[in-house]
């Protein structure tokens, strides 16, 4: 008998010991049916514009988007979530843009559905890509006007919506969106049009990219008034509230990685569907690091998004979609 001192009952490791005893252990699935791929979009035939914090992400002009989707698609990635960059000339103070049945946005959620019908195609709802402020939402006197906002937004939803989006999803903050956009929507005869809330979405530095890719970057000041404090948890929880009642169809947490704890509340605390972004400055952290062959890229991504999925998100959106999918096939 060895010395009692040493005679361990319970061991975990036993559960470890093979790779097929692991996987029968493995409490946490991540595949391309949970992921969702952001895609900017831009004007052009044939525009391939490369972001550079974003290594390997591009401006792509329709016929690419509608290439790289199908590829996506055909690895198992169900959804797309489009941006579009547009030219200074067409943004003004009220997003006027947004409203444009033949606008940039709305011409490729056509061409996605023409054709890839069965993707999800996912839409945007906010000001910024179309505003000369750069803010999500309307500034008057150096304020982000809530109400105002709403309204536009609401129009924007059901521009969207009449393109053929699936899901919109107002990533804006302004409080009360939620409830309005379904008026709208339904009042349009949208009723099928869901919507994916951006409920906690924090006022984070990780968007530098994004902001650079889409060049939508505050004119000025910043968006502290709308997005949320880092620094909270509890507040997530009632924005997310607050648009369960308004009537979401799927929660959001922004961004992914350095807010864990605020998905696992969420995902405590409602029984809709959750979903986290994993956000340009997240991906660009990856890609910088791995490019300096500091980290195993394949292997970080893969536990990036397993541990996002851990913590309760059943959805995520990341620029590295494609690349996970392609690898496990
Ligand atoms: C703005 C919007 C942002 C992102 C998605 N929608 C940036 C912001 O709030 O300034 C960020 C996405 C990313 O960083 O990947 N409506």
């Amino acid at each position: 008998m060895p010395d009692t001192r040493y005679h361990l009952r319970d061991r975990p490791r036993r559960n470890r010991r093979t790779a097929a005893l692991r996987g029968l252990m493995r409490e946490t699935e991540l595949s391309p049916a949970h992921l969702i791929l952001p895609l900017f979009v831009t004007e052009g035939e044939d525009t391939r514009i490369p972001i550079g914090a974003m290594p390997g992400c591009y401006r792509l002009s329709l016929k690419h988007i509608v290439h790289l989707a199908r590829e996506a698609y055909g690895l198992g990635v169900p959804a797309v979530a489009l941006f579009p960059v547009l030219a200074d000339s067409l943004k003004d103070k009220y997003a006027t843009e947004c409203k444009n049945p033949d606008g940039l946005l709305q011409r490729t959620v056509k061409a996605l559905k023409d054709a890839l019908p069965a993707l999800a195609v996912i839409t945007d709802v906010a000001m910024d890509p179309y505003s000369s402020d750069g803010h999500d939402g309307l500034v008057k006197d150096g304020e982000i006007v809530n109400d105002e906002t709403v309204e536009i937004l609401a129009e924007m939803a059901v521009a969207q919506a009449a393109a053929g989006a699936d899901l919109v999803a107002p990533s804006d903050m302004m409080d009360g969106r939620v409830g309005k956009i379904r008026e709208a929507l339904d009042g349009n005869g949208f009723i099928n049009t869901g919507i994916l809330a951006y409920s906690a979405k924090y006022a984070s530095a990780f968007y530098g990219p994004f902001r650079e890719a889409l060049d939508s970057a505050p004119r000025s000041g910043d968006k502290k008034t709308y997005q949320m404090d880092p620094a909270n948890r509890r507040e997530a929880i009632r924005e997310v509230m607050l648009d369960v009642a308004e009537g979401a169809d799927i929660v959001m947490v922004k961004p992914a990685l350095a807010y864990l704890d605020v998905i696992a509340d969420v995902a405590a605390n409602v029984d809709l569907p959750v979903a986290a972004y994993q956000v340009s400055g997240e991906y660009a952290m990856i890609k910088a690091a791995a490019a300096n062959g500091w980290l195993d890229e394949d292997r970080v991504v893969a536990e990036t998004l397993t541990a996002i999925r851990r913590a309760g998100a059943d959805m995520i959106l990341t620029y590295f979609a494609i690349d996970y999918a392609r690898r496990l096939h």
